[in-house]
């Protein structure tokens, strides 16, 4: 059993978590965790925002009913797999422009760290209506924006998370720029079995839980990728709905005694 330590609220439909969890402590930057709420939940795969001695902590956004479940109710999590995937290549780039959507601030947070130690430049563009952990950003990066039009920071690398169809744009839009980009996929054993992570990169397929989730945009087919992930819309949706009426039972079970 993993203790969450603290739940902070940052929107109606987002949390920062601080999850005790050893094993994870020692992640390196750019890696992630899977975690489980209870025996019967989802796994869900979360970005680490921070590592400290007990565990790590991390951005939860209610995209879905595992998320939202996470939200809500978890007070511990039954399971948690981690330090999962590569970490990202920290190295002497020059300028890096770092663009976020929603939630995608966590990994480029934790990714922006340690290329800040390694002497770069950062400059960042939030481009989703939500900005979060604005404070953070401001005391780290040398520049940040906040527009939902793409800004040319005419950088040495771009780097990308938050959005597959956002990593798509910066591939289209800045050619001849070396870009990495986080990739989101559904992820189900995040050890290499279940091939549900799989993307396309260079015309073979590479496994995000274990190859990635970090790849040279340019060579990802995000076109493909985009159209794996509408395939699930509708169960998701079900689930979500379905998920929210046991919530209101609940409530109203609470309100009642
Ligand atoms: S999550 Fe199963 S192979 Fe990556």
């Amino acid at each position: 059993m993993h203790p969450i330590l603290e739940k902070v609220r940052l929107s109606e439909d987002a949390c920062l978590l601080k999850v005790h969890a050893v094993h994870v402590s020692k992640a390196e930057p750019g890696q992630f965790v899977m975690v489980q709420y209870t025996k019967l939940s989802e796994l869900v795969p979360l970005a680490i925002l921070e590592t400290f001695q007990e565990g790590f902590s991390c951005l939860v956004k209610a995209v879905g009913r595992s998320t939202l479940e996470i939200l809500e109710e978890a007070e511990s999590f039954q399971y948690v797999a981690g330090p999962l995937g590569k970490p990202f290549p920290v190295e002497k780039y020059g300028k890096v422009s770092f663009y976020a959507y929603s939630w995608g601030i966590a990994p480029i947070l934790n990714v922006a760290k340690a290329l800040k130690s390694a002497g770069n430049r950062l400059f960042l563009q939030v481009v989703s209506e939500e900005f979060y952990l604005r404070d953070r950003c401001e005391a780290l990066f040398d520049e940040v924006r906040h527009s939902e039009d793409i800004l040319n920071f005419e950088a040495d690398l771009v780097v990308s998370a938050g959005s597959n169809r956002l990593s798509y744009q910066l591939t289209q839009l800045f050619p001849q720029t070396p870009i990495i980009s986080m990739v989101n996929t559904h992820m189900l054993d995040a050890v290499g079995l279940c091939l549900v992570c799989r993307v396309l990169v260079d015309g073979k397929y590479a496994l995000a839980c274990s190859d990635g989730p970090w790849f040279d945009a340019h060579k990802v087919d995000w076109e493909n990728l985009m159209a794996r992930e509408e395939s699930y819309k509708e169960q998701e949706r079900i689930a979500f709905e379905e998920y929210l009426k046991t919530l209101k039972r609940k409530r109203a079970i609470n309100v009642n005694l």
